[in-house]
């Protein structure tokens, strides 16, 4: 009886070690208080108690094993903590990559803006230069074309033999040699010039003391053409014309040819008669009037 009684009374002191939080709130109605265990338990309580010690040890081998466990996931995790903050490092990194690819970025873009802006400028240079080059090729063309255009300085350059100025052109005037009026305009050609005929009256003026005042001479003017208009021979020109006061009178009907005398006046005047007359001339180098 009293066996079964201290079974009961450690019973419940093992309950009250293995039980759940709710059965330790049971009230202390429930809790086996010992007061002198060694005879309330007897040796059924001891060896219940000796496996109760067992299951401790073994619980804190357990626990042993558990806090290795424990302190290896420590290390673990510190260890993980290394690498995260090599992570952190390499992900700052990163970070500092994508700055570092993000200013290369605008640094293109700026690079490009550039290049664009140095293409339209050359661009530009080329348009310019271009223009240039037409000009200077313009200039160079109406350069050429003036260097083929100074004929009267070619003429006046290649003054025939004979030939002297009078006013300001060359003139030869033949003294000795009176000939119809083709064969002194050959002549005149066989001489590199042509019978003359002049600019003004200041030129004819000119002529006033060179001439022989009892002498007459043919000049270029002729009516060939057509009657009664007057063009110099060498340039088929209209003529500057200084009629005598009677002239032109046709007392032939063929008369086409002038030549130059002294009227009652006293100045030099041109006057109509038959080419076929011999008669002293005078020759002009140029072929201008
Ligand atoms: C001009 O004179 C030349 C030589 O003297 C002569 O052969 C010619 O027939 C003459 N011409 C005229 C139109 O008088």
């Amino acid at each position: 009886m009293l066996n079964f009684t201290s079974f009961i009374l450690c019973s419940f002191v093992v309950l009250g070690l293995y039980g759940s939080p709710a059965n330790s709130q049971e009230g202390p109605g429930s809790i086996c208080l010992l007061k002198d265990a060694p005879h309330q338990c007897g040796a059924f309580c001891l060896s219940a108690l000796g496996s109760l010690y067992d299951q401790m040890a073994d619980f804190e081998t357990k626990m042993h094993s558990q806090q290795e466990s424990l302190s290896k996931v420590e290390s673990t995790l510190v260890s993980s903590k290394g690498t995260l903050d090599k992570i952190n490092t390499q992900t700052e990194g990163l970070q500092n990559l994508k700055q570092l690819t993000e200013g290369l970025k605008k640094l293109e873009n700026v690079l490009t803006n550039k290049e664009e802006r140095i293409t339209s400028q050359m661009e530009d240079l080329k348009i310019n230069f271009d223009a240039r080059l037409d000009r200077m090729q313009d200039q160079v063309k109406a350069g050429s074309n003036k260097l083929e255009e100074p004929k009267a300085v070619t003429s006046l350059k290649a003054i025939p033999p004979k030939f002297e100025l009078i006013g300001s052109r060359y003139f030869y005037i033949e003294e000795n040699n009176p000939q119809n009026w083709t064969t002194a305009s050959k002549t005149c050609r066989e001489m590199s010039g042509h019978l003359a005929s002049f600019k003004n009256k200041d030129e004819l003026d000119a002529f006033r003391n060179r001439l022989n005042q009892y002498k007459n001479y043919w000049i270029g003017i002729n009516d060939h053409k057509k009657k009664g208009d007057f063009v110099s021979l060498a340039s088929a020109k209209p003529a500057f014309l200084n009629w005598e006061p009677n002239e032109p009178y046709y007392f032939e009907a063929e008369q086409n040819c002038i030549f130059l005398g002294v009227c009652s006046s006293g100045e030099l005047c041109m006057l109509l008669n038959p080419c076929t007359i011999p008669l002293n001339f005078i020759c002009q180098a140029d072929d201008e009037i």
